[in-house]
């Protein structure tokens, strides 16, 4: 079959997903009904049990099957995606049909992940992997068997853009984790920083799914399945095994990953809340297909067991002229997250702002939360507003994306980072209790729109890099935060006799 290729495909435009439409194709050319690719740059990210029929499909939408996540199909160029079967003898344009599975094969319908992809050239096609040299495993690695626990609270201030030059693979630290990715249980929490662009250069895991939460500056993150835009304030998962390259359109980028092995992240069930509120399954966005023809010495990069791999093949992998599937990647305005809380008395528990959960191996646990605290009014009558003080039998990560947390007046600051694990006890800090404790409880008031904070909730206790832990940026006065909590009892030494209400 003599295919012409429409020209702006053989150009493979970086601009944008939405930029590569559909050619006109000779009738000889498209085969079956296929879809027509759109403008758009995203489709929406349903997952949930419901099911959005395939857009323009043959088949009538009473025939498609439930699953946990939607099914998705995207096509670059016209008739790219075969129709009626996976696996053509021959694939349209004379592409590579590939699979890429989420799970094992014989998951439970409602849990199986797979995509299949139709590629210029198979991603096989490279060189051996040999160990990168470009990445230091003390500063990144998920191998936690050498790190320590640490009881004490722990945060850390920032760190600096770097000097030299670091793309977002090489930007990354490791901070804590705990498990292991051969056994695929556990998870790792990494910082970037970063101040160039990786060029012809791609990264994937194949230890687990990795949640990208930038603070400063926005990442174009090309993937196999097309382009996703995440600006400060938006997070994005790039899941198990996918390919993806990060460029920073500002420049400068700063951030935090938290990677799962062996799970995925869904959304949590809603109990008593209903069937509406918090993250809305029609807000997750996943991209459309894009791909470039563009033979070039491309460097693979490639996480196995914790360890970083590196290879080298003659062309770029964002060669995907078309997909389907439910095992994508996808990003979430956090703006959009649709917050419940008291509206009466009393603090509830940090689990009313989870985003997203990765469940743990066994029935009802989880390996990790991804929990937000949005701009919010808090209106708790005659009520200790700030997060009350707790020891927690999860471990809590937790960073700033812009503004004052409301339990830190100072010193916690947005690209900072703090940590308490297990049973560590921790709360708001000194001029936050005395400010809670005389404000009056009877006026609402409203969190500051400009505040963005997060969590990382996780199960297994964490074990603390090293190099984390000897960081310049560790703040080794943290624990004087609550130095002034003294007694208010009546009677005692410290206190002045007089009760606080
Ligand atoms: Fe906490």
């Amino acid at each position: 079959m003599d295919i012409q290729w429409p020209e702006s495909s053989q150009k493979g435009s970086k601009v944008s997903a939405a930029v590569i439409r559909p050619q006109p194709l000779k009738p000889e050319q498209a085969s079956g009904n296929p879809n027509e690719a759109t403008g758009i740059s995203f489709q929406h990210h349903h997952n949930s049990a419901s099911i959005v029929p395939f857009r323009n499909s043959a088949a009538p939408s009473s025939s498609l099957i439930p699953v946990s996540g939607n099914e998705f199909q995207s096509e670059a160029l016209q008739g790219a995606l075969p129709v009626g079967q996976n696996n053509p003898q021959v694939c349209p344009y004379n592409l590579y049909a590939e699979q890429l599975s989420g799970t094992s094969f014989t998951m439970p319908r409602r849990q199986n992940m797979r995509s299949w992809l139709y590629r210029i050239r198979p991603s096989v096609t490279s060189s051996p992997f040999v160990p990168s040299t470009q990445i230091d495993p003390e500063r990144f690695g998920t191998h936690f068997e050498q790190d320590e626990v640490d009881c004490n609270q722990l945060r850390w201030r920032p760190m600096p853009i770097p000097e030299q030059t670091t793309n977002f693979v090489t930007g990354l630290q490791t901070i804590c984790g705990a498990g292991s990715p051969e056994r695929k249980e556990g998870y790792a929490i990494h910082m970037y920083s970063a101040n160039t662009s990786m060029s012809d250069s791609s990264f994937s895991n194949a230890d687990g799914d990795m949640l990208i939460v930038p603070e400063n500056g926005s990442l174009r993150v090309t993937t196999e399945f097309g382009i996703m835009e995440v600006p400060p304030g938006e997070v994005c998962v790039v899941q198990c095994g996918i390919r993806f390259s990060v460029a920073l359109p500002d420049s400068v980028a700063r951030g935090y990953v938290l990677e799962v092995f062996g799970s995925h992240f869904t959304l949590p069930d809603l109990g008593p809340v209903g069937a509406n509120g918090l993250a809305a399954a029609r807000d997750f966005q996943t991209p459309v297909a894009w791909y470039e023809d563009r033979q070039v010495d491309f460097v693979v990069m490639h996480k196995l067991g914790g360890r970083v791999f590196e290879s080298v093949q003659p062309f770029s992998p964002f060669n995907v002229a078309a997909w389907h599937g439910n095992y994508a990647p996808y990003k979430y305005d956090l703006a959009k997250f649709c917050p419940v809380n008291t509206v009466s008395f009393d603090h509830a528990d940090p689990s009313i702002f989870t985003v997203l959960t990765c469940p743990s191996p066994w029935p009802g646990g989880v390996t990790a939360d991804f929990v937000v605290f949005p701009p919010r009014w808090t209106v708790a009558e005659h009520s200790f507003r700030p997060p009350y003080f707790h020891r927690n039998v999860m471990s809590e990560f937790m960073g700033l994306i812009r503004g004052t947390y409301e339990a830190k007046q100072d010193g916690f600051l947005p690209g900072g980072a703090s940590l308490h694990v297990c049973m560590t006890p921790h709360g708001p800090d000194t001029a936050t209790f005395e400010s809670g404790t005389t404000k009056d409880s009877h006026k609402p008031e409203r969190l500051p729109a400009d505040t963005l904070a997060f969590m990382f909730e996780v199960n297994y206790i964490p074990r603390v890099k090293k190099s984390a832990l000897e960081s310049k940026y560790l703040d080794r006065s943290y624990q004087q935060c609550w130095a002034g909590l003294k007694s208010h009892f009546p009677g005692s030494k410290e206190s002045n006799g007089k009760l606080m209400h």
